[in-house]
């Protein structure tokens, strides 16, 4: 049987997504942000418990002020690097900050939710770690269709969790709820 059009269409845009690691600081244009934001917002989650959204941020002084939040972490983090491997780890914190040069960061945030185990009396530990990988698998399956969508307006992306390692830094400078947690900075724009 031959592939039906739709998934051939779907086909191409996956084998043609990549992790783009430089992006061009050329502006993207607030439609195609909302046309992505709104296709991964079709998302499915867990438990039919919708605790997450996409912030966006495409302030430059903002998205400089988080890469120097994460060089800082990253150099707190290179201390307690054993010396043979500080030169590798410097090469690789470079893969956590090349959001740096994008136009736009999208930011999916969720909130853990205990809607089960909050009715258990006892032993509700293990449930409580399972209803936490919900929101997790929840929020990647977000991230997925940002990246999905990116592609498919021809755009590039990259997932990244590599900046969260001044999450609580970064949570601060963009008012991020309490309670909510970033699942990932995905810069959006266009190849450099
Ligand atoms: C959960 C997750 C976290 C990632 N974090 C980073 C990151 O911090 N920096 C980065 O450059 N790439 C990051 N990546 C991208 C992966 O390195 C990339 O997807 C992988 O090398 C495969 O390449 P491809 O996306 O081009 O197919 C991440 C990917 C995933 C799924």
């Amino acid at each position: 049987m031959a592939d039906s059009e739709a998934y051939q269409c779907l086909f191409s845009i996956c084998r043609d997504r990549h992790s783009t690691r430089k992006i061009s600081p050329r502006p993207v244009t607030p439609a195609l942000i909302d046309k992505i934001i709104e296709l991964a917002s079709l998302s499915p989650y867990a438990s039919n418990k919708k605790n997450w959204q996409i912030l966006m941020v495409n302030d430059k002084a903002t998205i400089r002020k988080m890469a120097d939040m994460v060089k800082q972490s990253g150099q707190t983090m290179a201390e307690s690097i054993r010396s043979d491997f500080q030169e590798n780890f410097s090469l690789y914190l470079q893969n956590f900050i090349h959001f740096q040069t994008s136009p736009v960061l999208l930011i999916p945030t969720f909130r853990v939710v205990h809607p089960i185990a909050n009715m258990m009396g006892k032993d509700e530990s293990s449930f409580s770690q399972w209803e936490r990988d919900n929101s997790v698998k929840s929020i990647s399956c977000v991230c997925m269709l940002i990246l999905l969508a990116a592609q498919s307006l021809g755009l590039s992306s990259c997932y990244m969790t590599g900046p969260l390692i001044a999450e609580q830094e970064i949570g601060d400078l963009i008012q991020i709820k309490p309670g909510q947690r970033m699942a990932a900075v995905i810069p959006i724009g266009y190849g450099a």
